[in-house]
């Protein structure tokens, strides 16, 4: 057992279900009510305890994302970047990070997933403190059948992951976060693609399942799982990071305020980067 201080988040994809909007750039620089999309799974990682990020994506984003989050030294964490040359599947992430990965456990979260709650929190900086074989989460939702969705046999152990399925076992969605020990990279290299064409991260999960080192955890109801991948969730997302920030005055998805409670940066440090020049309802919240 080891501690996760490794994570991917995944940024590719061609964007076609969001399509204007994503012609001239990924979904993941969209706004979220006050941030850009990928801030929310970076701000996951990072209240996961996870300080060594790969950020993989298109090649055409490459510029783009360097400029909005750098080297990570602004948040105390290191940052680096690999593209995924064509849409071949979230679970190549893995065969694309293998040399960033090496022989260490690594989290995988998906640039539009947004995850939040106070259990949450605790339960992944838990796990990823003391982590082997795979971890998944599950979550209740409406329409499963958009999902990786969990079957479980009648004592309610998981017994099957099916990817988007038309019968779905259960309202059990799996989410856009894995941890995963280093064999994964050798899953993903086995794994031979879908009927749309994709390596699947479900053919992953089901492999630990098989060999009994999978780990199903549920988000309990009071937590949020959000997928911000099509216009309306965009929108819905939106509002819902909107109404929770002014109803409690907090800030959701922020890597400043990740930093500042894993102490990997002060407040000097935040005060320095921003400088007198950035103003903006943001930062005011953070300063
Ligand atoms: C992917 C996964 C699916 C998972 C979902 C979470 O779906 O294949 O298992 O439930 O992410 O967001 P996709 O984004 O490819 O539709």
């Amino acid at each position: 057992m080891t501690k996760i201080k490794k994570g991917i988040i995944l940024s590719g994809g061609s964007g076609t279900r969001m399509y204007p909007m994503t012609s001239a750039l990924s979904k993941q620089f969209l706004p979220i009510f006050d941030k850009p999309m990928i801030y929310y799974p970076l701000t996951t990682l990072m209240e996961s305890g996870i300080n060594d990020i790969l950020v993989i994506c298109n090649r055409d984003d490459l510029t783009l994302f360097n400029k909005l989050l750098g080297s990570g030294n602004q948040w105390g964490i290191n940052i680096s970047y690999e593209v995924q040359e064509n849409p071949n599947g979230i679970a190549e992430a893995f065969i694309i990070g293998e040399k960033f990965i090496q022989n260490d456990n690594v989290a995988l979260i998906l640039g539009d997933n947004i995850i939040y709650g106070s259990s949450v929190k605790k339960t992944l900086s838990s796990l990823a403190s003391n982590h082997h074989g795979a971890s998944i989460f599950g979550y209740e939702v409406s329409d499963p059948e958009r999902y990786g969705v969990a079957g479980f046999d009648e004592k309610g152990l998981l017994e099957s992951i099916e990817e988007k399925p038309k019968n779905p076992k259960s309202n059990f969605a799996i989410t856009g976060l894995y941890f995963y020990e280093s064999e994964v990279i050798d899953v993903a290299k086995g794994l031979k693609p879908s009927k749309r064409g994709e390596l699947e991260i479900t053919d992953i999960n089901n492999y630990f399942l098989q060999k009994k080192k999978l780990n199903f955890n549920k988000f309990d109801l009071g937590s949020a799982w959000l997928d911000a991948g099509t216009s309306s969730s965009l929108l819905s997302a939106s509002e819902f990071i909107s109404t929770l920030q002014e109803r409690q005055g907090i800030l959701i998805g922020s890597p400043e305020l990740a930093a500042l409670e894993n102490k990997w940066i002060n407040e000097d440090d935040i005060k320095s980067f921003f400088g007198l020049k950035i103003k903006s309802n943001y930062t005011n919240q953070i300063l």
